[in-house]
């Protein structure tokens, strides 16, 4: 079933492509998205005022990238809950909320509970599932699938890209159901989203893999983002832990300064992902003076930005690139280097990276 591939989270890797191409197909009409499993349920996403992203584990970190391009297209206001953490206080939820459902196997008791719950508490309710058929969306109003195919390994990688495009789509979506979408580039976008990725694969995955290969003694790894840069650093750091057994952890770039910088001595690898200036000139003139903060404190400083941007060069020790795309697109892109990087780091390390120690693929149990 591996085909030729030495596992199964290397063929899912690459059939990152396929995953975000399957799943962006058929959804988008005469240059706006509609999303058929949608029609006639306009009334899910008028009037409200609220909408909660519940997830747990990576699933969380795509509903972090939801938050943003929920709030930029169809401008309601958006927050991601832990699923655990939601339903173990008294959130203020009702009628005029929708609380959206993110989970690959569709059967993560900590979502499907919190799902419920909101349910109970009259909320409305959508999920993004990867399994037909699955328990959440049963227990939803609404589901829209991300068609990633099976993921068999325990990290997920394929669906993570596949349930980001499904939140661009809905926030694109709600966006025009809602008419507060004006700027239709990032229609017009979504479909060279599977190149994009194509071409991540196809040139860094051989500097990525050596760059592992030469880290695998590392015990540390920080992971550096700003904006929606700041869930693509977790998600790196949970891949890094869950299958290299290496501590890792990510930092929105601003909190640095408050705290996390003190942790940066000689040697300690940095990755930070650099959103491309030409969104925010801004944004990126304060990530880049990160990048300068934790150099002059002797990081090893790997970063991820856009083909071209010249201004990280001067204060990186090594330079991944990935194409130029919008805002909200460039998490697909700069994830897939760091899921490539903690593969190769396991791998260097003789782990199973299919297989990691103490998870199991789907968390049934509170
Ligand atoms: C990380 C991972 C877990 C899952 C989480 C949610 O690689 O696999 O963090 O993302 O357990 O699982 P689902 O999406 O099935 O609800």
């Amino acid at each position: 079933e591996k085909g030729g591939w030495s596992s199964f989270m290397a063929k899912e890797v690459a059939e990152q492509p396929e995953a975000v191409a399957n799943t962006i197909r058929g959804r988008v009409r005469d240059g706006a998205v509609v999303i058929p499993e949608l029609d006639g349920l306009d009334e899910l996403f008028i009037g409200i005022n609220r909408v909660i992203i519940t997830a747990c584990g990576t699933a969380s970190y795509a509903a972090l990238v939801g938050k943003y391009a929920i709030e930029q297209w169809a401008r309601v206001a958006t927050d991601v809950e832990l699923a655990h953490e939601f339903r173990y206080r008294d959130p203020v939820i009702g009628d005029d909320t929708l609380v959206i459902s993110i989970s690959q196997s569709g059967e993560t008791m900590d979502t499907l509970m919190a799902v419920k719950y909101a349910r109970e508490r009259g909320a409305r309710t959508l999920s993004i599932c990867n399994t037909q058929g699955a328990t959440i969306p049963r227990e939803s109003d609404a589901v829209v699938y991300t068609h990633a195919g099976p993921e068999v390994a325990v990290a997920s990688t394929k669906a993570f890209s596949a349930q980001i495009t499904a939140l661009l789509l809905l926030g694109l979506h709600m966006g025009r159901v809602r008419s507060t979408l004006t700027d239709t580039t990032a229609v017009e976008e979504l479909s060279t989203l599977p190149e994009k990725i194509a071409q991540v694969l196809a040139e860094e995955n051989e500097h990525v893999s050596q760059l592992a290969g030469w880290m695998a003694d590392t015990r540390s790894v920080l992971f550096l983002g700003r904006h929606v840069g700041y869930p693509i650093a977790l998600e790196g750091a949970l891949k890094l832990k869950e299958i290299s057994y290496i501590h890792a952890e990510g930092f929105a770039a601003g909190e640095l300064k408050h705290g996390p910088i003190a942790l940066i001595e000689p040697g300690q690898p940095v990755f930070v992902i650099v959103p491309s200036p030409r969104h925010s000139a801004l944004i990126h003139s304060k990530v880049v003076s990160n990048i300068q903060e934790i150099r002059a404190r002797g990081a090893r400083v790997i970063v991820v930005a856009e083909e071209g941007d010249a201004a990280v060069l001067p204060f990186a020790d090594e330079v991944i690139r990935i194409p130029l795309a919008g805002a909200m697109f460039e998490p697909v892109l700069a994830v897939v280097p760091l899921q490539i990087f903690a593969m190769a780091l396991a791998t260097a390390k003789g782990l199973d990276v299919d297989q990691p120690r103490n998870l199991a693929k789907s968390v049934t149990v509170e």
